[in-house]
């Protein structure tokens, strides 16, 4: 299972670091790339306009059909606007809204997460 994400700040790349696992960041120069393998996406919050990379990805060739749900990073303090970027997306795209955490995650988010892509690397035997 892969993680692809963005970052505007770092929050975001700091947590993935900290699942160790192989990873994707996507950019302006990468977001129209195609992607063969199953993956989790993980979007920090911010305006759509900040965020549109992660569309751009989802809407290349077959990249939706491997992405196996999205994980929120945000900040409470935006009360009802915490992690609507990934409210939106698994909306839009009709695929599981998997986790929500704040800034760079903490060990519990990484844990979390770990036993979420374990679980569903076991129901679709990949
Ligand atoms: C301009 C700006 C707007 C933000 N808006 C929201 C928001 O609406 N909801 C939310 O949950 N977090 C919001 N955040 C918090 C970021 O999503 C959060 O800090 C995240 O960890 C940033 O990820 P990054 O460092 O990978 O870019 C905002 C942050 C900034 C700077």
């Amino acid at each position: 299972m892969k993680i692809v994400f963005m970052t505007v700040v770092g929050n975001t790349r700091r947590f993935v670091e900290k699942l160790e696992m192989d990873s994707l960041e996507l950019s302006d120069a990468n977001a129209f790339s195609e992607i063969q393998e199953n993956f989790i996406m993980i979007a920090p919050t911010y305006a759509i306009e900040m965020t549109d990379v992660l569309n751009d990805f989802l809407e290349t060739g077959n990249n939706l059909s491997y992405c196996k749900g999205v994980v929120g990073a945000g900040n409470r303090n935006f009360n009802d606007l915490y992690c609507f970027t990934a409210e939106d997306i698994s909306l839009d795209y009709d695929i599981p809204l998997l986790h929500r955490l704040e800034f760079q995650g903490s060990d519990n988010d990484v844990k979390k997460v770990k036993e979420i892509v374990t679980e569903i690397e076991n129901t679709n035997y990949v």
